[in-house]
């Protein structure tokens, strides 16, 4: 394939290099994955202004995010097992991230660990936080953040209970991988993914080893989450969190006015409007969907930011024009990481910069800060 020009290529790409139980994983939604596809054909349906003859000289698009400087308003999302997308993936997208000048988030469940990605990066990093009904385990998380000098918490709260996928069922998901018939012949058909992963030790959770043993396949990471994530966790435990972490909070998973509001009293900096990529309740809105009436209800109380079926810099421009401070992308980084290692995470960004650069002149804006409701259609 020639360079790639779009998200959708790089997931070709990513689709011929990752083993398909891995692929999967990052290309499902819960159940009939409704809210997966409506996440993406909402952002089509919403139509743009074109403007004429107006200076579109000396463009930016830099802002910030909770107050931190960003190179564009598109940060990368959590994602659970990176490193089985490609080898030492969460530590590839770091330093792509960091260099491109936008916020990396490192999931509580992923492959590398917290310092591993502080061992190669110079810059902050986010770190995302699933609440165990251990505390003493999730402060010993927040304390690995703070050490690795992490400058904002996401804390994750539409995953107390693990949604079902389909595909990862019917695949037989796990990391490291099992050595079935089945997976072998899958990763025998992808040999560079095989070669990268043979170099790196890092094949199962990283941030987790010591408190979970024996995990790796569906079940019992599904076990490990219905045992260990908080089936409680109420608002009560925002102010406990926010309290040990003392930092930066974004409250992730918010898809409801009434409960951004809630997120909004609590004192964190920013939400997420997002309902994890379609992965959990299937039959909710898109996130796009709900970010309007949620900008309407809180935005002059705290930063409101989306995720969910973004796949070009159109998008990341329709959702900032509706009203959010930043955006994060979760699959559109993967499959760049899945298809080119670092290469593909650092695509993914410049094709996203170059089609949000070329649409804000279109509709006739020079500063991403000035960029709101006019553009829309
Ligand atoms: C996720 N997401 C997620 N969110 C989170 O808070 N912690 C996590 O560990 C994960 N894991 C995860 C794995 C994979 C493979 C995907 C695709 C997503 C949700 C993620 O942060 C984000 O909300 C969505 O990915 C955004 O939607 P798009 O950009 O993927 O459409």
């Amino acid at each position: 394939m020639t360079k790639p020009l779009t998200i959708a290529d790089l997931k070709k790409m990513a689709q011929r290099r990752v083993p398909k139980m891995f692929f999967d994983y990052a290309d499902s939604g819960a159940w009939t994955e409704s809210t997966y596809a409506a996440n993406e054909a909402d952002f089509r349906d919403i139509k743009l202004r074109q403007r004429v003859l107006v200076d579109m000289t000396n463009r930016t698009l830099e802002t910030t995010m909770i107050g931190q400087k960003v190179s564009m308003p598109v940060a990368l999302a959590p994602t659970g097992m990176t490193g089985m997308q490609h080898a030492d993936g969460e530590m590839l997208a770091a330093r792509a991230a960091e260099e491109f000048g936008v916020p990396f988030t490192l999931s509580t469940m992923s492959i590398c660990s917290i310092e591993d990605v502080a061992s190669v990066t110079t810059k902050p990093f986010w770190f995302q936080l699933y609440v165990m009904r251990d505390r003493g385990f999730v402060l010993d998380l927040i304390n690995r953040a703070k050490a690795a000098k992490c400058s904002a918490l996401v804390l994750t709260a539409d995953l107390q209970i693990i949604g079902q996928r389909h595909k990862d069922l019917r695949n037989g998901l796990s990391a490291p991988p099992k050595l079935t018939p089945k997976h072998i012949w899958q990763m025998a058909t992808r040999p560079f993914w095989c070669m990268e992963m043979m170099k790196t030790k890092r094949r199962s959770f990283g941030n987790i080893v010591g408190h979970a043993k024996g995990l790796a396949d569906l079940p019992s990471i599904t076990t490990f989450a219905n045992e260990q994530f908080d089936p409680q966790l109420s608002w009560r435990d925002v102010a406990w969190i926010k309290e040990q972490w003392g930092g930066p909070l974004i409250i992730k998973g918010i898809l409801d006015v009434e409960d951004a509001r809630h997120a909004a009293e609590t004192g964190a900096d920013a939400i997420i409007v997002s309902n994890h990529g379609g992965r959990q309740l299937d039959g909710a809105p898109s996130s796009i969907s709900m970010l309007p009436k949620i900008v309407d209800a809180v935005a002059d109380r705290v930063e409101v930011h989306v995720d969910g079926g973004i796949r070009s810099g159109q998008d990341v421009l329709k959702a900032v024009a509706l009203g959010a401070r930043g955006t994060y992308i979760g699959r559109p980084f993967l499959y760049g990481l899945g298809a080119m290692g670092k290469d593909g995470v650092t695509r993914a960004l410049e094709i996203i910069r170059k089609e949000m650069d070329i649409t804000m002149a279109l509709c006739g804006k020079r500063d991403i800060k000035d960029v709101d409701s006019s553009i829309i259609a």
